[in-house]
């Protein structure tokens, strides 16, 4: 069981159009400290349950209140429509403490950093660590639009001449930018941190790859990956008929092999590939960043570490049986 913290929402604030940021400051005492890159789980309202997932975008030593930024998801299935429309200032949020899957690299020679859009939220906590530590590193922010930027003035004051704000509309100047001058050159030791549209991460991931760059020096926000809101659902095993519920907060591959399923796996982020499993029926949500375009619209294939379901039931192609079942009669 998580303990979680009642927070009130001390301000509102529209920056931008599609953004809201949030000041959140504990009902009670102070908020836990944190490691630059981390996120919390907001309990959501409206008329179902939510968690989304949400960068802590301040100081990592901002223990009085914490600052987020929420961005409307036109898409989603309500939880960033619900922070927009009806969360007011003096409303009382359940928390879940602070958790890091994207945390800084210490020992890094250089950190070059890659935002786009409102993947910028997790490097705010990275940029005043480096800062503070006074070490080496860049920030490079790409948005649509430039009335899309956010929190400019404070990357301005702590990056200087490490920042570089590109008007990207499709990401084209970032990515040329990345793939002509910034991958090739950066020292032996420099780490890569992405943050932005899973596209986006793909290309820059792949960009630095084909530079040979080693995949332990690329680091991208898993979060972002699977961010989306998210609904309990239900999968089932073709051959049986067997169903599994999917519950809020627990990935497709944590419950098959809650039922005993043992499902290959490496990553567990949506990036190599391994879990990849057959869909018979229902549509997949897909969440990773390994399946193409085209894999993906064909709906017949899911990397249950990430991805989700938009109709249940979910019907899987599992291999073989579960091996659990026996054990859990005992
Ligand atoms: S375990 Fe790597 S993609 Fe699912």
């Amino acid at each position: 069981v998580i303990r979680t913290i009642d927070a009130r929402v001390v301000a509102v604030s529209q920056p931008t159009p599609t953004i809201r940021q949030l000041e959140l400051r504990a009902v009670a005492g102070d908020l836990p400290t944190f490691s630059a890159g981390s996120h919390v789980m907001l309990h959501l309202g409206g008329d179902r349950p939510r968690r989304n997932a949400y960068s802590l975008a301040c100081s990592p030593w901002s223990t009085s209140s914490y600052r987020l930024a929420v961005r409307h998801l036109p898409s989603g299935r309500g939880g960033s429509r619900w922070v927009h429309r009806e969360l007011r200032e003096g409303d009382v949020l359940t928390v879940e403490p602070p958790r890091n899957l994207f945390p800084l690299t210490r020992t890094a020679r250089h950190h070059t950093l890659i935002a786009g859009g409102i993947g910028i939220t997790p490097f705010m906590s990275h940029i005043h660590q480096l800062a503070r530590d006074e070490a080496s590193f860049e920030l490079h922010y790409a948005v649509r639009d430039e009335s899309e930027a956010i929190f400019v003035d404070e990357l301005e004051a702590l990056c200087g001449e490490r920042l570089r704000v590109y008007v990207d509309p499709d990401g084209a100047a970032l990515l040329g930018a990345m793939s002509s001058d910034v991958l090739p050159s950066r020292p032996l030791g420099t780490h890569l941190a992405i943050c932005g549209p899973a596209p986006l991460m793909a290309a820059l991931t792949a960009a630095a790859e084909a530079l040979g760059w080693p995949a332990e020096r690329i680091h991208v926000e898993r979060f972002a990956l699977d961010q989306g809101e998210q609904q309990p659902f239900t999968a089932a095993d073709l051959t049986t008929g067997r169903r599994i519920d999917v519950a809020l907060g627990q990935s497709l591959l944590e419950a098959l092999e809650g039922a005993g399923w043992e499902v290959p796996y490496l990553c567990r982020q949506g990036i190599c590939g391994q879990c990849r499993t057959r869909v018979a029926g229902g549509v997949p949500d897909h969440r990773d960043l390994y399946l193409t375009p085209e894999e993906k619209a064909a709906g017949d294939a899911i990397m249950p570490c990430v991805s989700r379901a938009l109709d249940s039931p979910l019907v899987l192609d599992l291999p073989g049986s579960p091996g659990g079942e026996g054990h859990a009669a005992h």
